[in-house]
Protein backbone atom coordinates (compact mmCIF):
# COMPACT_ATOMS: atom_id res chain seq x y z
CA UNK A 1 0.00 0.00 0.00
CA UNK A 2 2.82 2.48 0.82
CA UNK A 3 4.93 1.25 -2.04
CA UNK A 4 2.24 1.58 -4.06
CA UNK A 5 1.24 5.26 -2.95
CA UNK A 6 4.37 6.09 -3.07
CA UNK A 7 5.18 4.78 -6.91
CA UNK A 8 2.00 6.67 -8.19
CA UNK A 9 3.57 9.84 -6.44
CA UNK A 10 6.39 9.39 -8.32
CA UNK A 11 4.86 8.98 -12.07
CA UNK A 12 3.80 12.87 -11.75
CA UNK A 13 5.13 14.70 -14.09
CA UNK A 14 4.08 18.35 -15.29
CA UNK A 15 6.97 18.28 -18.23
CA UNK A 16 9.63 21.20 -17.34
CA UNK A 17 6.95 23.12 -14.26
CA UNK A 18 8.03 21.74 -11.41
CA UNK A 19 4.43 21.61 -10.37
CA UNK A 20 3.13 18.00 -9.01
CA UNK A 21 -0.47 17.02 -10.04
CA UNK A 22 -1.75 16.88 -6.39
CA UNK A 23 -1.09 17.34 -2.97
CA UNK A 24 0.82 19.92 -1.63
CA UNK A 25 4.30 21.92 -3.04
CA UNK A 26 7.63 23.11 -1.38
CA UNK A 27 7.48 26.04 -3.67
CA UNK A 28 11.49 26.16 -3.86
CA UNK A 29 11.59 29.85 -5.48
CA UNK A 30 10.72 31.77 -2.37
CA UNK A 31 12.93 29.78 -0.12
CA UNK A 32 16.35 31.05 -3.10
CA UNK A 33 14.97 34.26 -3.27
CA UNK A 34 15.08 34.49 0.97
CA UNK A 35 18.67 33.00 0.62
CA UNK A 36 19.75 35.61 -1.44
CA UNK A 37 18.73 38.27 0.30
CA UNK A 38 20.38 36.95 3.67
CA UNK A 39 23.75 36.99 1.07
CA UNK A 40 22.86 40.37 -0.35
CA UNK A 41 22.49 41.93 3.33
CA UNK A 42 26.15 39.95 4.13
CA UNK A 43 27.20 41.76 1.48
CA UNK A 44 26.33 45.13 2.49
CA UNK A 45 27.66 44.80 5.64
CA UNK A 46 30.83 42.97 5.35
CA UNK A 47 32.03 45.44 2.45
CA UNK A 48 29.96 48.83 3.29
CA UNK A 49 29.22 48.57 0.06
CA UNK A 50 26.05 50.61 -1.16
CA UNK A 51 22.99 48.67 -2.29
CA UNK A 52 24.10 50.20 -6.10
CA UNK A 53 27.86 49.40 -5.44
CA UNK A 54 27.21 45.85 -4.79
CA UNK A 55 24.65 45.98 -7.82
CA UNK A 56 27.24 47.50 -10.12
CA UNK A 57 30.13 44.98 -8.91
CA UNK A 58 27.83 42.19 -9.26
CA UNK A 59 26.96 42.56 -12.63
CA UNK A 60 31.22 42.08 -13.31
CA UNK A 61 31.14 38.80 -11.87
CA UNK A 62 28.10 37.18 -13.51
CA UNK A 63 29.96 38.24 -16.62
CA UNK A 64 33.19 36.16 -15.28
CA UNK A 65 30.76 33.77 -14.29
CA UNK A 66 28.88 33.30 -17.59
CA UNK A 67 32.30 33.29 -19.49
CA UNK A 68 33.84 30.52 -17.39
CA UNK A 69 30.53 28.38 -18.24
CA UNK A 70 31.27 28.76 -22.14
CA UNK A 71 34.99 28.24 -21.76
CA UNK A 72 35.60 31.54 -22.14
CA UNK A 73 37.48 32.84 -18.84
CA UNK A 74 39.50 31.48 -16.12
CA UNK A 75 38.31 30.00 -12.52
CA UNK A 76 35.45 31.52 -10.59
CA UNK A 77 35.83 31.27 -7.23
CA UNK A 78 33.08 30.74 -5.24
CA UNK A 79 34.92 31.51 -1.94
CA UNK A 80 34.45 34.94 -2.74
CA UNK A 81 30.14 36.01 -1.62
CA UNK A 82 29.72 37.92 -5.12
CA UNK A 83 30.09 34.43 -7.45
CA UNK A 84 28.44 32.76 -4.58
CA UNK A 85 25.34 35.55 -4.92
CA UNK A 86 25.63 34.76 -8.84
CA UNK A 87 25.67 31.72 -8.85
CA UNK A 88 22.27 31.16 -6.17
CA UNK A 89 20.51 33.16 -8.37
CA UNK A 90 21.04 32.49 -11.63
CA UNK A 91 21.50 28.70 -11.32
CA UNK A 92 19.99 27.61 -8.35
CA UNK A 93 16.19 28.33 -9.54
CA UNK A 94 15.91 25.62 -12.81
CA UNK A 95 18.42 23.28 -11.33
CA UNK A 96 16.50 22.27 -8.52
CA UNK A 97 13.57 22.12 -10.63
CA UNK A 98 15.54 19.82 -13.00
CA UNK A 99 16.71 17.68 -9.99
CA UNK A 100 13.22 17.24 -8.51
CA UNK A 101 12.33 16.14 -12.24
CA UNK A 102 15.27 13.27 -12.85
CA UNK A 103 14.99 12.46 -9.30
CA UNK A 104 11.12 10.95 -10.32
CA UNK A 105 12.20 9.48 -13.17
CA UNK A 106 15.62 7.78 -11.94
CA UNK A 107 13.91 3.93 -11.93
CA UNK A 108 17.03 3.32 -10.07
CA UNK A 109 16.45 5.93 -7.42
CA UNK A 110 12.53 5.13 -6.55
CA UNK A 111 13.29 1.37 -6.69
CA UNK A 112 15.72 2.16 -3.76
CA UNK A 113 13.56 4.50 -2.20
CA UNK A 114 10.72 2.20 -2.17
CA UNK A 115 12.70 -0.80 -0.96
CA UNK A 116 14.10 1.36 2.02
CA UNK A 117 10.72 2.59 2.23
CA UNK A 118 8.71 -0.61 2.51
CA UNK A 119 11.90 -2.29 4.92
CA UNK A 120 11.25 0.52 7.21
CA UNK A 121 14.85 2.19 6.67
CA UNK A 122 16.38 5.36 7.04
CA UNK A 123 17.44 6.41 3.59
CA UNK A 124 21.23 7.95 3.42
CA UNK A 125 22.40 9.75 0.84
CA UNK A 126 25.46 12.23 -0.39
CA UNK A 127 26.28 14.97 -3.01
CA UNK A 128 29.26 15.34 -4.76
CA UNK A 129 29.79 19.27 -4.98
CA UNK A 130 27.01 19.97 -3.40
CA UNK A 131 28.26 23.21 -1.41
CA UNK A 132 25.14 25.80 -2.12
CA UNK A 133 22.64 23.06 -1.36
CA UNK A 134 20.75 22.44 -4.78
CA UNK A 135 20.48 18.85 -4.31
CA UNK A 136 19.75 19.33 -0.71
CA UNK A 137 16.58 21.64 -1.60
CA UNK A 138 15.66 19.67 -4.45
CA UNK A 139 15.55 16.35 -2.36
CA UNK A 140 13.72 18.30 0.55
CA UNK A 141 11.11 19.21 -1.76
CA UNK A 142 10.75 16.33 -3.35
CA UNK A 143 10.79 14.38 -0.32
CA UNK A 144 8.05 16.34 0.82
CA UNK A 145 5.83 16.59 -1.84
CA UNK A 146 6.31 12.98 -3.47
CA UNK A 147 6.50 10.80 -0.34
CA UNK A 148 5.76 12.74 2.93
CA UNK A 149 2.40 14.51 1.72
CA UNK A 150 1.00 10.90 0.65
CA UNK A 151 1.65 9.45 3.98
CA UNK A 152 5.03 7.66 3.82
CA UNK A 153 6.71 7.47 6.43
CA UNK A 154 10.40 7.88 6.29
CA UNK A 155 13.84 9.80 7.28
CA UNK A 156 16.97 11.00 5.19
CA UNK A 157 19.90 11.61 6.24
CA UNK A 158 21.88 13.74 3.96
CA UNK A 159 25.62 15.03 3.89
CA UNK A 160 27.37 17.08 0.80
CA UNK A 161 31.00 17.37 0.57
CA UNK A 162 32.32 20.83 -1.14
CA UNK A 163 35.91 21.89 -1.16
CA UNK A 164 34.71 25.17 -1.04
CA UNK A 165 33.91 25.71 2.83
CA UNK A 166 32.31 29.42 2.52
CA UNK A 167 29.50 27.21 0.81
CA UNK A 168 28.27 26.30 4.06
CA UNK A 169 26.66 29.70 5.00
CA UNK A 170 24.01 28.88 1.74
CA UNK A 171 23.57 25.36 2.77
CA UNK A 172 22.53 26.14 6.50
CA UNK A 173 20.25 29.13 5.35
CA UNK A 174 18.45 26.48 3.06
CA UNK A 175 18.68 23.96 5.38
CA UNK A 176 16.96 26.39 8.06
CA UNK A 177 14.78 28.42 5.51
CA UNK A 178 12.96 24.92 4.44
CA UNK A 179 13.09 23.45 8.05
CA UNK A 180 10.98 26.77 8.43
CA UNK A 181 8.86 25.80 5.91
CA UNK A 182 8.53 22.18 7.37
CA UNK A 183 7.40 23.29 10.67
CA UNK A 184 4.93 25.61 9.36
CA UNK A 185 3.23 22.48 7.30
CA UNK A 186 3.44 20.67 10.81
CA UNK A 187 5.96 18.00 9.77
CA UNK A 188 6.15 16.31 12.72
CA UNK A 189 9.83 15.01 12.81
CA UNK A 190 12.82 15.85 10.75
CA UNK A 191 12.37 14.62 6.98
CA UNK A 192 15.66 15.52 5.96
CA UNK A 193 18.73 15.72 8.34
CA UNK A 194 21.40 17.44 6.65
CA UNK A 195 25.29 18.12 6.95
CA UNK A 196 28.14 19.42 5.31
CA UNK A 197 31.90 18.53 5.18
CA UNK A 198 34.82 20.31 3.29
CA UNK A 199 36.93 18.12 1.66
CA UNK A 200 38.68 17.67 -2.50
CA UNK A 201 36.89 15.25 -4.59
CA UNK A 202 40.26 15.18 -7.01
CA UNK A 203 42.15 14.30 -3.23
CA UNK A 204 42.93 12.00 -1.09
CA UNK A 205 39.60 10.42 0.06
CA UNK A 206 40.97 10.53 4.05
CA UNK A 207 39.19 12.79 6.28
CA UNK A 208 35.80 11.90 4.21
CA UNK A 209 34.21 9.03 6.34
CA UNK A 210 30.80 10.88 6.70
CA UNK A 211 30.60 10.02 2.92
CA UNK A 212 30.95 5.86 2.92
CA UNK A 213 28.44 3.62 2.70
CA UNK A 214 25.56 5.85 1.67
CA UNK A 215 22.24 4.06 -0.17
CA UNK A 216 23.12 7.39 -3.45
CA UNK A 217 25.44 9.96 -4.07
CA UNK A 218 24.74 12.38 -6.76
CA UNK A 219 26.83 14.47 -8.63
CA UNK A 220 25.38 17.20 -10.15
CA UNK A 221 27.32 19.62 -12.67
CA UNK A 222 30.76 18.81 -11.35
CA UNK A 223 31.99 15.62 -13.00
CA UNK A 224 32.49 18.39 -15.67
CA UNK A 225 34.58 20.64 -13.39
CA UNK A 226 37.32 17.96 -12.00
CA UNK A 227 39.76 18.09 -14.05
CA UNK A 228 41.75 15.79 -12.00
CA UNK A 229 39.84 12.68 -13.47
CA UNK A 230 42.75 9.88 -11.62
CA UNK A 231 42.30 10.88 -8.27
CA UNK A 232 38.57 11.41 -8.63
CA UNK A 233 38.28 7.91 -9.83
CA UNK A 234 40.87 6.92 -6.89
CA UNK A 235 38.42 9.36 -4.52
CA UNK A 236 34.94 7.81 -6.30
CA UNK A 237 36.85 4.33 -5.75
CA UNK A 238 36.30 4.71 -2.16
CA UNK A 239 33.02 5.54 -1.96
CA UNK A 240 31.78 2.85 -4.64
CA UNK A 241 33.84 -0.15 -1.62
CA UNK A 242 32.15 1.37 1.09
CA UNK A 243 28.56 1.38 -0.59
CA UNK A 244 26.06 -1.17 -0.04
CA UNK A 245 25.18 -3.22 -3.03
CA UNK A 246 22.48 -1.79 -4.88
CA UNK A 247 23.91 1.74 -3.91
CA UNK A 248 23.08 4.31 -6.90
CA UNK A 249 25.31 6.95 -8.04
CA UNK A 250 23.81 9.86 -9.99
CA UNK A 251 25.16 12.39 -12.33
CA UNK A 252 23.81 14.91 -13.88
CA UNK A 253 25.76 17.59 -16.14
CA UNK A 254 26.38 20.05 -19.46
CA UNK A 255 25.31 17.53 -22.43
CA UNK A 256 28.58 17.89 -24.67
CA UNK A 257 30.07 14.00 -25.74
CA UNK A 258 33.19 14.57 -24.16
CA UNK A 259 30.78 15.28 -20.54
CA UNK A 260 29.08 12.14 -21.26
CA UNK A 261 31.82 10.25 -22.02
CA UNK A 262 34.01 11.41 -18.92
CA UNK A 263 30.77 10.49 -16.74
CA UNK A 264 30.49 6.86 -18.30
CA UNK A 265 33.87 6.43 -17.85
CA UNK A 266 34.25 7.22 -14.26
CA UNK A 267 31.79 5.31 -13.16
CA UNK A 268 32.87 1.89 -15.08
CA UNK A 269 36.17 2.29 -13.81
CA UNK A 270 34.62 1.94 -10.24
CA UNK A 271 32.98 -1.20 -10.97
CA UNK A 272 29.28 0.61 -11.68
CA UNK A 273 26.35 -1.01 -13.75
CA UNK A 274 25.96 2.02 -16.18
CA UNK A 275 22.30 2.88 -16.69
CA UNK A 276 19.36 5.30 -18.42
CA UNK A 277 21.37 8.10 -20.10
CA UNK A 278 19.04 10.41 -20.87
CA UNK A 279 19.25 14.20 -22.27
CA UNK A 280 16.85 16.81 -21.18
CA UNK A 281 16.55 19.97 -23.46
CA UNK A 282 13.94 22.12 -21.78
CA UNK A 283 12.66 25.40 -20.58
CA UNK A 284 12.31 24.39 -16.93
CA UNK A 285 11.12 27.60 -15.46
CA UNK A 286 7.65 29.19 -15.91
CA UNK A 287 7.71 33.07 -16.27
CA UNK A 288 5.63 34.02 -13.44
CA UNK A 289 8.33 31.98 -10.96
CA UNK A 290 10.91 34.06 -12.57
CA UNK A 291 9.05 37.40 -10.85
CA UNK A 292 10.42 35.82 -7.61
CA UNK A 293 14.10 37.23 -8.66
CA UNK A 294 12.56 40.34 -10.46
CA UNK A 295 14.02 42.14 -7.64
CA UNK A 296 17.93 41.31 -8.49
CA UNK A 297 16.92 40.80 -12.20
CA UNK A 298 16.13 44.36 -12.80
CA UNK A 299 18.62 45.98 -10.36
CA UNK A 300 21.41 43.76 -12.41
CA UNK A 301 19.90 43.96 -15.31
CA UNK A 302 20.56 39.64 -15.96
CA UNK A 303 18.39 36.97 -16.32
CA UNK A 304 17.94 33.74 -14.62
CA UNK A 305 18.61 30.73 -16.58
CA UNK A 306 15.42 29.26 -17.95
CA UNK A 307 16.51 26.48 -20.16
CA UNK A 308 18.66 24.11 -19.90
CA UNK A 309 20.71 21.23 -21.46
CA UNK A 310 21.85 18.48 -19.62
CA UNK A 311 21.65 14.77 -19.29
CA UNK A 312 21.73 12.43 -16.68
CA UNK A 313 22.69 8.85 -15.84
CA UNK A 314 23.17 6.53 -12.83
CA UNK A 315 25.24 3.49 -11.86
CA UNK A 316 23.99 1.06 -9.66
CA UNK A 317 26.66 -1.16 -7.08
CA UNK A 318 26.57 -4.54 -8.26
C1 LIG B 1 28.84 23.97 -10.93
S1 LIG B 1 28.88 23.85 -9.21
C2 LIG B 1 27.54 22.69 -8.93
C3 LIG B 1 26.95 22.86 -7.60
C4 LIG B 1 25.73 21.97 -7.31
N1 LIG B 1 26.11 20.59 -7.31
C5 LIG B 1 24.65 22.25 -8.30
O1 LIG B 1 24.25 21.35 -9.04
O2 LIG B 1 24.18 23.40 -8.35
C6 LIG B 1 30.27 22.82 -8.91
C7 LIG B 1 30.54 22.63 -7.42
O3 LIG B 1 31.53 21.62 -7.29
C8 LIG B 1 32.50 22.05 -6.36
N2 LIG B 1 33.75 21.39 -6.74
C9 LIG B 1 34.41 21.48 -7.93
N3 LIG B 1 35.52 20.72 -7.90
C10 LIG B 1 35.57 20.15 -6.67
C11 LIG B 1 36.49 19.28 -6.02
N4 LIG B 1 37.58 18.85 -6.64
N5 LIG B 1 36.21 18.89 -4.75
C12 LIG B 1 35.10 19.33 -4.11
N6 LIG B 1 34.20 20.16 -4.67
C13 LIG B 1 34.43 20.57 -5.93
C14 LIG B 1 32.51 23.58 -6.49
O4 LIG B 1 33.01 24.22 -5.34
C15 LIG B 1 31.04 23.88 -6.74
O5 LIG B 1 30.35 24.05 -5.52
Amino acid sequence: MVADLFLRSTMVDAKGSGFILDGGRMNHFPIIRRVLDRIFVEMLYKYGYSFDQVSQKMRAYLQHMADFYHGRSGPIDFAHPFYRFAYVLIYLPGRVVLLKQIFRQCSGLTKLLSEKILAGQQITGASLGGGPGTELLALKSYAYESMYKDGVDLQFHFTACDFVKAWEDVWWAIDTETNMFLVQQEVPKALVVSDILCGDLAGPAQGTNKLHGKDFYIMSYVISEVSNVPTFKQFLDVLVQSAPRGAVFLAVDISPVSVVNKAIEVFRSTGLNVFALSYIDDRVINPAEILHFAFYTRKLNWNIQENFKAFWLYGVKP
